[in-house]
């Protein structure tokens, strides 16, 4: 495991941690001074000021505009400028790149199951080549987890049935600690693991070590013929009784109740599990719930296929076993329907 030189501070291995590192010793430095000026200043005045006879009766003091001025002036203009440094850290740290890549995460009682868009699965570990953005898209089976890694400087919750993301970009080869940070149960302490951040040729050959079973956008593609989607979304999603799937994620999508929203995870897993939720306009309330039917990875794995049925790109990248229907390039033409714009 590498350690840092300061004593207690993780190592630095991501592009945005030195940002966290100058934005936390800023804080504490400005903590720092303000605590022995204070503190200081308090003591030479008791000093100062001390009564010297019993009978002595202090002066009275007029107020100086001045002097409150001034300390309510500075403080502000300090306290604002930890604002704006950190809102504008924090909307970087959360705001993943577009082009970043991604890499499924469920947690559950009490590991981290990981998978990678190439369909490369690991547990308790996660491989990523240095240089390179990474999104993590996580959820969970059970309970809350966290998903910490200190050297990145990233922490997020991890919760069931829903999906929290970040991002990260290594910039140092090494091993890094995994930790849950959210107390998950008896072995939330061992619920450990390790990000191995490795050279991009390397992590290739990792890669291709590692035979990729099925990628999750195949997977949800057998899904989507075994669930029976096909029968109203279409054998390649282009829509029929059913919104059509086609270059619908990411998109805004109409609803029946007037309101306009945007397909992103959150919606698709509410739309599989709780259909009646959020009607598509021109449809009616004809689709059944999957509650209960798909487990949370089934559930990425069925967005990952209907984020790979993409008008301009390319269908899931692995061939499709025997069996299942064409990669949906046809779909592409397919007729419009009241839910693409
Ligand atoms: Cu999972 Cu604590």
């Amino acid at each position: 495991m590498q350690t840092s030189w300061i004593p207690f501070v993780p190592p630095s291995a991501s592009t945005l941690s030195g940002k966290v590192d100058a934005l936390y010793f800023y804080v504490s430095g400005v903590t720092v001074f303000f605590v022995l000026l204070i503190s200081l200043v308090l003591a030479f005045f008791v000093i100062k000021y001390r009564r010297r006879s019993p009978y002595e009766i202090p002066r009275p003091i007029a107020g100086s505009h001045k002097l409150e001025t001034l300390w309510s002036v500075i403080p502000f203009v300090i306290a604002m400028s930890m604002f704006a440094w950190g809102a504008q850290l924090y909307f970087q740290m959360y705001r993943p790149p577009q082009n970043a890549a991604e890499i499924y995460v469920v947690g559950k009682q009490w590991m981290w199951k990981i998978q990678h868009s190439t369909g490369q699965r690991e547990i308790n570990e996660l491989h990523v080549p240095v240089g390179r953005k990474i999104k993590l898209i996580m959820t969970a089976e059970d309970t809350i987890h966290d998903f910490f890694v200190p050297a990145f400087r990233m922490k997020a919750d991890v919760l069931p049935g829903r999906y929290t993301t970040q991002w990260f970009e290594a910039t140092t080869p090494g091993t890094y600690h995994l930790f849950c940070a959210e107390y998950c149960g008896m072995n939330h302490s061992g619920m450990i693991g390790s990000i191995i951040v490795m050279q991009p040729s390397e992590f290739d050959n990792w890669l291709s070590g590692n035979a990729a079973q099925q990628s999750p956008a195949v997977a949800g593609q057998q899904l989507f013929q075994s669930l029976g989607c096909v029968s109203c979304h279409g054998a390649n999603g282009e829509g029929g009784r059913g919104p059509a799937l086609v270059g619908l994620f990411g998109r805004k999508v109409f609803l029946t109740n007037g309101q306009t929203i945007i397909a992103d995870e959150a919606y698709v897993r509410e739309s599989i599990e709780n259909p009646q939720a959020k009607l598509v306009s021109g449809f009616g309330p004809i689709m059944p719930t999957f509650q209960g039917q798909v487990t949370p990875e089934q559930l990425i794995q069925i967005m990952s296929f209907i984020k790979s049925l993409q008008v301009t790109n390319q269908p899931p990248t692995s061939t499709p076993p025997a069996g299942v229907a064409a990669p949906p390039v046809a779909a592409a033409t397919a007729t419009p329907s009241p839910n693409r714009q």
